[in-house]
This record gives structure tokens, C-alpha cells and sequence, in this order.
């Protein structure tokens, strides 16, 4: 058995997806979803899977006890999946290229703090960019610089608006990103 903890800290479509991929497969498990947001959608969302979130503060996050909780798990992968504060070093630390991000742009354009959901797509649609997509990769100690993984691009029409853009985004998310968590695990 292989296990999955995630990281969320918002409406949390991309974690039940995952956790609903995963149901169906025997060997994966989705063991824990923490999220640093008391009102994030993902807590309401992993209910029905009986699954309680926990939340935490950042503060905590970056205390040696969150490692230990984390540790107790014994994750096969960390899964951050729409998680907008940096990752503790301790942790990445402990789990070398066992903690994944995915971000909503082509890495290493639209990268970087501040730039995560609709300020991404804002800007693609902004700039007049011909394509955008969902890059997948390790996590290190710099916001979206570890190694990519995986990379999908679609079209950006003219009409496109920075909803439809994130619409095209979240398609690709939740066709892609449980497939390449499960090529991770079995690498
Ligand atoms: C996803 O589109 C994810 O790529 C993005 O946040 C969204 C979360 O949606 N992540 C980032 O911008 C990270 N920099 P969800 O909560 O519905 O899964």
C-alpha cells in the first residue's frame, strides 16, 4: 500500500479528485489532507470520503511537531495541490523528491510568489499568450523552481477569458495529475 498525504488551501477540487482516482485502486491511499485555511472548500469536500482535514496554523506548520505528525503518516508522496504557502525546508528535507506541486501555468513563466490561481490566468490572458498549461513538479526551497515533472500545454484563444483559461486548466488538472502521482509512486 502506498500513501498520500495532500496539501490544500482552497475549494479543493483537485484533492477530491485525487482521493476519488485513488479509490478506485487498492494499492494508493489518500491517508491524510491538511490545509492552513479554517474556511478552505476542501475541508467540506473530503467529508464524504470520510476524511477529516486538519488545519493547521502557519506557525505550526514550521514547528518540529508538524514534521512528527507528518512522519506518523509515513507518506510514500506529499501531494500539494492548490497550497499557496511555502513549503517548510525541514520537510522537504526529510522527504527528498517525495513532495509535488502542481502549478497552473508553464513553468518558469507565470512562477513565483503571489503568482497562484486567477492572478495566473489574469496574467496569461493579460499578455496575449498563445498557450498556457499545468506544470507538474518536485518541490525544493524556492517557490516553483524544483524539477519539472510533467508539462501540458492547450491553446489560448483570443476570446478566452481568464475564467475560461482556468476552466481549460482545471480539465487538464484532473485528467493529468492523479496519473502522474501514480507514475511517481511506482518510479
Ligand atoms: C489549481 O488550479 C492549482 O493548479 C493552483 O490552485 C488551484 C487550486 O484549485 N495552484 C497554484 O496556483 C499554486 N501556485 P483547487 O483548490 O480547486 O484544487
Amino acid at each position: 500500500m502506498r500513501k498520500i498525504v495532500i496539501f490544500a488551501s482552497g475549494s479543493g477540487s483537485n484533492a477530491e479528485n485525487i482521493i476519488k482516482y485513488f479509490n478506485s485502486n487498492g494499492n494508493v491511499k489518500v491517508v491524510g489532507v491538511f490545509t492552513n485555511n479554517p474556511n478552505a472548500g476542501v475541508i467540506e469536500r473530503v467529508k464524504k470520503y470520510n476524511i477529516k482535514a486538519q488545519v493547521f496554523s502557519k506557525i505550526e506548520l514550521f514547528e518540529g511537531e508538524f514534521l512528527q505528525k507528518i512522519n506518523f503518516l509515513q507518506p510514500d508522496l506529499i501531494v500539494l495541490a492548490g497550497f499557496l504557502l511555502k513549503f517548510p525546508e525541514n520537510i522537504i528535507a526529510e522527504y527528498p523528491n517525495k513532495v509535488i506541486n502542481i502549478h497552473p501555468a508553464l513553468l518558469p513563466k507565470y512562477g513565483g510568489k503571489g503568482m497562484y490561481g486567477m492572478h495566473v490566468h489574469r496574467a496569461v490572458v493579460e499578455n496575449k499568450e498563445k498557450e498556457s498549461g499545468i506544470t507538474i513538479h518536485y518541490v525544493n526551497e524556492n517557490y516553483d523552481e524544483g524539477g519539472v515533472i510533467f508539462q501540458k500545454n492547450f491553446e489560448v484563444v483570443a476570446a478566452d477569458s481568464a475564467e475560461d483559461v482556468a476552466a481549460k486548466i482545471h480539465e487538464l488538472e484532473y485528467k493529468y495529475f492523479p496519473e502522474v502521482i501514480a507514475q511517481v509512486l511506482e518510479s
